[in-house]
This record gives structure tokens, C-alpha cells and sequence, in this order.
């Protein structure tokens, strides 16, 4: 049976790079408070009118181009976002058009952060029914849509304007900055592919979801329990900001992300040792830390990059897949471990031989 192989990947990340000093210019917050949370450094945001689409089409081709394919040869796509274009319809049928393709059929997954690690599985099992041969799989965000400054904020914290926030918008500002330091925008991409050689492919994964404590991180308005699903109240009430429970989601990331990495390696006997890498979702680099360590892994087997990103939700795993490409990381026929945990909530991980 034929085995789901990444053979190709790419990215595309936003020009505007905010450290956590140009935050501190709209909110009270400091580049110590946001580096020993979270780790974060930097992240990058895209200019108004730029929707996570647009960072898909450029990442999705650099992608194809590096497995050496054209998008006339992609036969279904996956697009994993929280942050779409539009409410509907979808980003897939979006970047299908964009990119050329013939009318495939397009997946749109919002599993959150766990986004891609559900989309790995469904184009492996799209594959193994022989429904697919090449998948293009992309995670892509564009957070910044929920960040709560104004345009004339958002110039302010570039230095392109004078004029800072009033006392009363920075209050604003603070009420949401455990949230806003978190995260940044991006896309990535990669190709997956039908492979009949025994030594790659995926050999596993395991996704859950517990909507039990959904609340814990979650957008409380623009829904449709709401008539009209978005108005200027929800608006001004901050409701299409997402809520978040920070301590708890910490808890629940690290319990669940070591537990379903355990189970998924003792499910095909292999140790934490025996991985040469493992793509672990960049939420909060304490986080990986914690499972890192709850694992036995060694520094040389993980990878991070939430320091340079933020937290990009679908986008971190192929945004570190293909940064470990370029830099050689990943090597042929060894195993890989990817582990995820969001909102939802969701979670899981899949193992894969590279
Ligand atoms: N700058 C300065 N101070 C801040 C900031 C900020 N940006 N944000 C909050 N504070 C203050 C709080 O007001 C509070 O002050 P107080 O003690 O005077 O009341 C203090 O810092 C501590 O706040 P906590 O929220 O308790 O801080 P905590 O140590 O829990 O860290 C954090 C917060 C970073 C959000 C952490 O809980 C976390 O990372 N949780 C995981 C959340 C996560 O990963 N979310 C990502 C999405 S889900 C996913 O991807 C898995």
C-alpha cells in the first residue's frame, strides 16, 4: 500500500517584523515579561487587505517547486485555518483558483493549532484509499485581523506615525496582551505525496478532540448563535476577540501532547530515542519545554522557532518543517514525530518515517 511522503515544502512570512519592544509601545508589556512566558521574540504581521490566501499561493508554490511538481499535478487540497478569507467559502477552492489547479477537490479543516497534524492524517488516509496522489496540505494564518489596536496603532508600533494610543485605547489595549503578545501571521506548505517505498512515509498518527472545556479558548461572538452572527455591539464588547484561559490551556497542552506522543511511539514500538526530530507545535516555548523533558528528548531532537514567529496555529509545524529542510535536519528515512495540541480542544500526533 502506498505510504504519504512530505516531499516538498515552502513559506511565506509577512514583511512587518514587531518585536516585543514595539509592542510595549501600545500596551504595558516588556520584552522580559513576553521572552520568559512565552519565548517569543518577534513576529510578523501583514499589511491590511492581505489574507491568509495570499500567504498560501506563494508558500504552496515555493512548495511544489521544491518537490519538483507544478500545481497541474496536485489532486486535493487541504487548507487548515482558523483565520479564512472570508466566512465562506473556504480558503482551498480560493488557493486552488489562485494557483492554476483543475477543479480538485478542496478540504477546509479548522482544527486550530492542531490544524495540520488533522491535516496530515486526512491526506494520508486520502492517500492509502487511493483517492489522492498528491496533496498540497497548508496552514496559514493571519492572527493579526484579531488584534485589538486601530490601523493608526498598528503605524504607531512600526514607527511609521507620532501619534501614540490615548490612556483609554492602551487600557483596551492591556485587557487582551496575555493573548496579543502570543501570536503572529504566516503560511505554509507542504506537498505530500504516494509513495511505494517501504522506507517513508507516515506510519501513524492519532488526532482527539474534548469540546468539554471548549471555553477555555474560544471566540465568544461573530457566531451564528448570535442574530446577526456580527454587529457593532459584539464589536465594541471585544467578543470577536478570542478568550483565553492561559493557565489551563497550558495544563491541558502539556498533559495531552506528552500523553498522545507516548501512545502513538509505544503503538509502533519505537522509544523517544530513536527519533532524529520532533516538530512539536509553537504555542509557548515552555510548553515545548515541559513535553521535551516529559519525554526524555535530548536538545539535539527538537526544534524551535516560536522565538522568530510567535505562535502561527496551523502554520508552526510546516513553517518548522521546512526551516529544518533548508538546514538539513531532516533526514531520509529517519523517524519524525509532529505533536499538537489547540483549541477545540484538539490534539495529536503523527509519527513518520522522513
Ligand atoms: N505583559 C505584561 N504582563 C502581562 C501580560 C503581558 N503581555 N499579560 C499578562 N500580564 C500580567 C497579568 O495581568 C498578571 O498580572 P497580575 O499578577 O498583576 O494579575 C501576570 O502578568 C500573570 O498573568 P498570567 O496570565 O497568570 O501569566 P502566566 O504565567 O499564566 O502566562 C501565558 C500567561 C503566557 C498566556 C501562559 O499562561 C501561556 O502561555 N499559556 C498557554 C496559552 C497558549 O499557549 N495559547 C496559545 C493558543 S493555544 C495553543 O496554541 C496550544
Amino acid at each position: 500500500m502506498a505510504r504519504a511522503v512530505i516531499s516538498g515544502s515552502g513559506i511565506e512570512i509577512p514583511a512587518n517584523r514587531v518585536t516585543n519592544e514595539m509592542l510595549s509601545r501600545i500596551m504595558d508589556t516588556s520584552d522580559e515579561w513576553i521572552r520568559e512566558r512565552s519565548g517569543v521574540q518577534a513576529r510578523h504581521f501583514v499589511e491590511p487587505g492581505v489574507g491568509s490566501t495570499d500567504l498560501a499561493v506563494p508558500a504552496s508554490q515555493r512548495a511544489l517547486e521544491s518537490a519538483g511538481l507544478t500545481p497541474q499535478d496536485v489532486d486535493l487540497v487541504i487548507f487548515a485555518t482558523m483565520t479564512p478569507d472570508h466566512y465562506f467559502p473556504g480558503n482551498g477552492g480560493l488557493l486552488q483558483a489562485r494557483l492554476g489547479m483543475p477543479p480538485v477537490p478542496c478540504f477546509d479543516i479548522r482544527q486550530q493549532c492542531t490544524g495540520f497534524v488533522y491535516g496530515m492524517q486526512l491526506a494520508d488516509a486520502q492517500i492509502r484509499a487511493g483517492n489522492a496522489k498528491t496533496v498540497l496540505l497548508v496552514g496559514a494564518e493571519v492572527h493579526s485581523g484579531f488584534m485589538p489596536w486601530t490601523e493608526a496603532q498598528f503605524d504607531y508600533v512600526y514607527g511609521r506615525s507620532e501619534t501614540p494610543p490615548t490612556a483609554e485605547e492602551r487600557a483596551w489595549n492591556n485587557r487582551f496582551r496575555h493573548l496579543t503578545v502570543l501570536f503572529g501571521d504566516a503560511g505554509a506548505a507542504v506537498v505530500v505525496r504516494a509513495s511505494d517505498d517501504g522506507d517513508r512515509g507516515v506510519l501513524g498518527s492519532i488526532v482527539r478532540s474534548d469540546g468539554a472545556e471548549y471555553d477555555k479558548l474560544y471566540v465568544p461572538g461573530t457566531g451564528f448563535k448570535r442574530r446577526p452572527y456580527t454587529s457593532v455591539e459584539q464589536i465594541a464588547a471585544g467578543d470577536h476577540i478570542p478568550a483565553m484561559d492561559g493557565r489551563q490551556v497550558f495544563r491541558m497542552a502539556t498533559t495531552r501532547m506528552t500523553e498522545v506522543a507516548g501512545e502513538l511511539l509505544a503503538r509502533h514500538g519505537v522509544t523517544p530515542q530513536d527519533l532524529s526530530l520532533v516538530l512539536m507545535h509553537q504555542a509557548n516555548q515552555r510548553i515545548s519545554e515541559y513535553v521535551q523533558k516529559a519525554l526524555g528528548l535530548r536538545d539535539d531532537q527538537v526544534c524551535h522557532n516560536i522565538q522568530k514567529y510567535g505562535n502561527t496555529t496551523a502554520a508552526t509545524i510546516p513553517l518548522l518543517w521546512d526551516e529544518c529542510a533548508r538546514a538539513g535536519r531532516i533526514e531520509k528515512g529517519r523517524y519524525v514525530l509532529l505533536v499538537a495540541f489547540g483549541a477545540g480542544m484538539s490534539w495529536g500526533a503523527v509519527l513518520l518515517r522522513a
